[in-house]
């Protein structure tokens, strides 16, 4: 029957390469991939998917493909892997001989080079690129380009005039995304759950997971039928499946310390490259006329840059500047606002709870930081609300009445011109295969469609994973390298329908504060200029 899985499977690949017209952006030139098949993984449970959606993740799984790696040495020495400290950036002069104009791009070329002091041969090392000027608040992402021999080009747009400085930091070398990648193949339980079960004066703690290890005894299936997402825990020895009360996070399953040397602040996670040479440049003034040329293909611009510490996007909807309590509160006058997402979605119903003086949070009993949270504003008719995601989620002790998909909230969502839909989901997938992300946005995004259609002025915006700050635990359970994944996964799904991005990822990147998982006031408060100016494009 793999015969036949496989012959269906290529006469279905050629369909849709013949009718869909889907386009995918490659930033890995190779076809060396790290293979996704022959996964360790067979105890997570993932629900299965139609041809279509399996095409989809096919091509999802091809666009976030990372190179393979080279073995790690045994027993690990830093000696081979990359090295910041020794590692250089250079700025190229490009086509204008050195002279750059505003709306120009800019080539940076980085070698990297290991502990000896001998140059790297092999990609897949982490880059993040940032082009700033402190004074002018200014900032900008950069892109960057694996030329899978050890070095790699990063290509700036440039928004301003004026002076500018590369930065090239080091997220994580190679050896160090090899680890990460294998932890998720063997360990995709590493981070573990709970359930407190409860009848009458009988109570028992169980674990509970999407990759729950088959032992020999029984499960409770917790599979939501409406979803299909699953969700399993070990049935407990004198209860009944039924006798679930609440859910909560465990701790990190095992100790992963054996690997620090791979992950070291200020060594090889999360260190600036040096210049070999100036790392700034004179940006003139735009010339006119001037056709705009394209450096390896990357077409895209970034999706906006930072000047005096305003963010401004470079294409869609202008960002405008809602910086008092009544610009925000005119704005969403008469608007119900939901938001459905992890911590990074909270920090935005923390915002609009600290802000608005007239919005006043009921309290609904909630565990603090659980939610779920509702906030309202008489005077100006402003509903805002906020709601956790379904399991995997890492938060403590969430009852399991109150744990639902977000799809299925949406199903309960009338829509209309008045409702802005607000979702940010990525953190609490890290540790595992991203196939459950994927199944996870599908599933949203089916919902999504429907809310769409049956109220298509409905505001939709979703906000987009961001780097944070690193450290080994934060790394193992949810490293930036998992997070870029999701972030491309995220973006490319919801391409092409009716939702706004709020691009958390370059927003993080292009600034100066350092990264954080929840990014830090001057950040949320341009996030949240982005959200409103979707819901409201002309400040009235
Ligand atoms: C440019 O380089 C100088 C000296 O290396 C540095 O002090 C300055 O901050 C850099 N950045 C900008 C944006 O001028
Ligand atoms: C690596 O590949 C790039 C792009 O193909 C090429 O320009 C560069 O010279 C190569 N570098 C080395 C060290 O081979
Ligand atoms: C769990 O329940 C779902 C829905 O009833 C079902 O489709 C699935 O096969 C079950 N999984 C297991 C492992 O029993
Ligand atoms: C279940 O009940 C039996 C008999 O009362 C008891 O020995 C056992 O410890 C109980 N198991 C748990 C996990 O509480
Ligand atoms: C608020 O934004 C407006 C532009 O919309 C600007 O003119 C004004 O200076 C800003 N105020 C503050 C306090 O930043
Ligand atoms: C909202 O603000 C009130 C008053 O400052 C505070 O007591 C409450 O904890 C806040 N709620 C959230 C979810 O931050
Ligand atoms: C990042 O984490 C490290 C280690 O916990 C801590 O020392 C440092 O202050 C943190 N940095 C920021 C900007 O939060």
């Amino acid at each position: 029957w793999c015969l036949l899985f496989f012959l269906s499977f290529f006469i279905c690949l050629m369909c849709f390469c013949l009718c869909c017209s889907l386009s995918f952006q490659n930033t890995v030139k190779s076809n060396i991939y790290i293979s996704h098949t022959g996964r360790h993984y067979n105890f997570c449970h993932f629900q299965p998917l139609t041809l279509k959606e399996a095409y989809e993740e096919h091509l999802l799984l091809k666009s976030i493909a990372w190179p393979e790696t080279p073995p790690l040495p045994f027993p690990l020495y830093l000696s081979k892997t990359s090295d910041p400290s020794r590692s250089t950036f250079t700025i190229l002069s490009g086509r204008g001989g050195g002279q750059w104009h505003k709306g120009d791009n800019l080539e940076v070329l980085v070698k990297m080079y290991d502990f000896h002091g001998h140059p790297k041969k092999s990609g897949g090392d982490v880059l993040l690129a940032r082009l700033h000027h402190p004074t002018l608040g200014a900032g900008v992402a950069g892109q960057v380009m694996d030329h899978l021999n050890g070095s790699y080009s990063t290509v700036f747009y440039l928004p301003w005039e004026g002076n500018a400085e590369v930065e090239v930091t080091l997220v994580h070398p190679s050896e160090a995304v090899t680890v990460l990648h294998r932890l998720t193949k063997k360990h995709p339980d590493r981070i573990y759950f709970k359930s407190l079960f409860r009848s009458g004066s009988i109570s028992e703690i169980t674990t509970c997971n999407v990759c729950l290890r088959p032992t020999q005894r029984p499960v409770c299936n917790y599979t939501d039928l409406r979803t299909g997402e699953p969700w399993f825990c070990y049935k407990p020895e004198n209860l009944s499946c039924d006798a679930r009360i609440d859910h909560s996070k465990g701790k990190l399953k095992r100790s992963f310390m054996t690997m620090e040397t791979l992950f070291q602040r200020g060594i090889n996670m999360k260190v600036f490259i040096p210049a070999s040479g100036s790392a700034n440049v004179t940006v003139l003034p735009k010339k006119k006329g001037k056709a705009q040329f394209l450096l390896h293909g990357l077409k895209s611009r970034p999706s906006g840059y930072y000047y005096r510490g305003v963010w401004r996007a470079l294409h869609g909807t202008t960002v405008h500047q809602f910086n008092t309590s009544s610009a925000i509160s005119q704005c969403l006058k008469g608007k119900v606002v939901h938001m459905y997402g992890d911590s990074t979605i909270r920090q935005w119903f923390e915002y609009f709870n600290t802000t608005l003086p007239d919005l006043k949070e009921f309290n609904l009993h909630g565990q603090k930081k659980t939610g779920p949270y509702m906030a309202l504003d008489d005077a100006h008719n402003i509903l805002v609300t906020y709601r956790c995601h379904g399991p995997p989620i890492r938060f403590s002790k969430v009852p399991v009445s109150e744990l639902r998909y977000i799809a299925n909230e949406l199903d309960s969502v009338t829509g209309g011109s008045d409702t802005v839909v607000v979702l940010g989901i990525w953190a609490h997938f890290s540790t595992f295969p991203i196939e459950l992300y994927i199944r996870r946005l599908q599933s949203i995004r089916r919902a999504v469609v429907r809310l769409l259609s049956r109220a298509p002025d409905t505001r939709v915006v979703i906000r987009t994973a961001n780097p944070k700050n690193l450290t080994l635990y934060e790394t193992i359970t949810n490293s930036d390298w998992y997070s870029l994944q999701q972030d491309k996964v995220l973006k490319t799904m919801f391409k092409g329908l009716n939702v706004h991005l709020v691009d958390a990822w370059e927003m993080v990147v292009a600034h100066y504060l350092p990264h954080s998982l929840h990014p830090q006031p001057p950040i949320i408060e341009n996030m949240i200029n982005v959200l409103l100016s979707y819901i409201c494009p002309k400040k009235g």
